[in-house]
C-alpha cells in the first residue's frame, strides 16, 4: 500500500484531475488519502470497484453516522441534521425517490425543452446585444439552470440573487459555521415560501408535493422545506459549472470545437464526454456499514470511502487514452453522475440543458474565443463542485 495522499488538492489545469492525485492512479484500484483532520479513508479509483461498490447497501450515505467521512472542515455542518434523499439509506431514501422520479423522466424533460430553448435564447440575445466581451458565468453559464430550476420547482427567480449566494456559501463557505448560517437562510426562505404557497398555490413541483403529500400527512414540513432546498442547489450549480467549464475546454480543444460545430448529431456525445472529462463533482462520500471485501482488499465496518469520480472516469481499462477529450468516443458508464441507488436524478434534465445551452451558444456565436488568456482565468478550488469563477468572452 503506498502512503496516504492529502485529499483534497487544487485542480492545476480546470479540466484535469489534480497533479498531485498521480499516486492514487498509479496504486489502484483502491488507495488511502488523508482529510483535513488526519482521518485515513479508502479511495477507489477503479471503474470496476467503483461501480460496484457504488450499488452496494452496506455502504451507507447517512451523514449522521459519527463514522461518516468529513473531508474539510466546513462540511462539518453536515452532520448537524438529516439531509433527505442523498444523505439516508434505503428503504427511507427509496420512498423521497419514487416521489421525485416523475417529475425528473425523459418524459417530463422531454417536455422542458421548449422552455429551456426559450431561456436561453434570450440570455443570448441579451449577451449579444450587450457584448463583446461577456462574462459567461454571470451572463449565461449560471442564469440558465436558475432559470429552469425555478421554473420547475415553482421558485421565484425574482429571488436568485439571494439563493445564489446562499448556494455559494453552503458549498463554498469559509467555516462549518458559515455553511450552517446558509443552510438556516435556505431553510427559512423554504418554510415562507411554502407557507405561501399553501395559501397561494402556484404550478411547480412544490405545490404537487405541498397539494399530493404535505396536504396528506405523507410528506412532513421539515422533509418538504430540506427536499427544496437540495434540489434548488444542486439543480443549478452542479449545470452552471458544466457549462462554464465546458466551453472552457472546447474552447481550449479548437480541433474538437471544429467538429462539434460541424456535425450537429454530436452534441449528446459532446456532452457525455464532456461530463466523463470534467468531473466536476470529484468526490463522493460514503461509510462502510459491514466488513466488505473487494479487490483483494478488505474495507472494515466505520471506515470511510471516498470516490474520486475524476479519477474513476479516467481509469485506462474503461476509456482508452482517458486524459485525451474525444468528443466522438462512446463515455456512457461515466461515474460523473454517481452510480448506484444515489444517481443523480437531474440527470436527464442536466443533459438537455448542456445540450441546448452548448449548442447555442456555438451556433449562434461561432467565433467565441476566450478575451484574456486562459492562464488569467480563475476557477474554483479543489474542495468543492469544479467550475470556472469568471469566464471572460470575446467574439
Ligand atoms: C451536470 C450537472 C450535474 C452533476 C455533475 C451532478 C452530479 C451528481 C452526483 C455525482 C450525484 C451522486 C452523489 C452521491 O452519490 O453521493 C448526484 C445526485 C443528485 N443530484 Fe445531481 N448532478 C447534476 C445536476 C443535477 C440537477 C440539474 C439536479 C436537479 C434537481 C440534480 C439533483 C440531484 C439529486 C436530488 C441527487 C441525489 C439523488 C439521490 O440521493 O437519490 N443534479 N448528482
Amino acid at each position: 500500500m503506498t502512503e496516504a495522499i492529502p485529499y483534497f488538492q487544487d485542480r492545476t489545469c480546470p479540466y484535469h484531475p489534480p497533479a498531485g492525485y498521480r499516486p492514487l492512479r498509479e496504486a489502484g484500484p483502491l488507495a488511502h488519502v488523508t482529510f483535513y483532520d488526519g482521518r485515513k479513508v479508502w479511495a477507489v479509483t477503479g471503474h470496476a470497484e467503483a461501480r460496484t461498490l457504488l450499488s452496494d447497501q452496506r455502504l451507507s450515505a447517512d451523514r449522521q453516522n459519527p463514522a461518516f467521512p468529513i473531508p474539510v472542515e466546513r462540511f462539518a455542518a453536515l452532520r448537524r441534521v438529516r439531509t433527505p434523499l442523498i444523505g439516508v439509506d434505503d428503504p427511507e431514501h427509496n420512498t423521497q425517490r419514487r416521489m421525485l422520479i416523475p417529475s425528473f423522466s425523459t418524459k417530463r424533460v422531454a417536455a422542458l425543452r421548449p422552455e429551456i430553448q426559450r431561456i436561453v435564447d434570450e440570455l443570448l440575445d441579451r449577451m449579444l446585444a450587450q457584448g463583446p466581451p461577456a462574462e459567461l458565468v454571470s451572463a449565461f453559464a449560471l442564469p440558465v439552470p436558475s432559470m429552469v430550476i425555478c421554473s420547475l420547482l415553482g421558485v421565484p427567480y425574482a429571488d436568485h440573487e439571494f439563493f445564489e449566494e446562499e448556494s455559494r456559501r453552503l458549498l463554498r463557505g469559509r467555516t462549518a459555521d458559515e455553511a450552517e448560517d446558509a443552510r438556516i437562510a435556505l431553510e427559512e426562505y423554504f418554510t415562507g415560501l411554502i407557507a405561501h404557497k399553501e395559501k397561494d398555490p402556484g404550478d411547480g413541483l412544490l405545490d404537487e408535493l405541498i397539494a399530493d403529500r404535505l396536504r396528506t400527512g405523507s410528506l412532513e414540513h421539515e422533509e418538504l422545506v430540506r427536499l427544496a432546498m437540495i434540489l434548488l442547489v444542486a439543480g443549478h450549480e452542479t449545470t452552471a459549472n458544466m457549462i462554464s467549464l465546458g466551453t472552457f475546454t472546447l474552447l481550449e480543444h479548437p480541433e474538437q470545437l471544429t467538429r462539434l460545430k460541424a456535425e450537429d448529431s454530436l452534441v449528446p456525445a459532446a456532452v457525455e464526454e464532456l461530463l466523463r472529462f470534467l468531473s466536476i463533482a470529484d468526490g463522493m462520500l460514503r461509510v462502510a456499514k459491514e466488513d466488505i471485501e473487494i479487490g483483494g482488499s478488505v474495507i472494515r465496518a466505520d471506515d470511510g470511502v471516498l470516490f474520486p469520480t475524476s479519477l474513476i472516469n479516467r481509469d485506462d481499462t474503461a476509456y482508452p487514452s482517458p486524459d485525451r477529450l474525444d468528443l466522438g468516443r462512446s463515455a456512457r458508464h461515466h461515474v460523473a453522475f454517481g452510480f448506484g441507488i444515489h444517481q443523480c436524478l437531474g440527470q436527464n434534465l442536466a443533459r438537455a440543458e448542456m445540450e441546448i445551452a452548448l449548442r447555442s451558444l456555438f451556433t449562434r456565436i461561432p467565433d467565441l474565443r476566450l478575451a484574456v488568456p486562459a492562464a488569467e482565468i480563475p476557477f474554483k478550488p479543489g474542495d468543492t463542485l469544479q467550475g470556472m469563477i469568471e469566464l471572460p468572452l470575446a467574439w
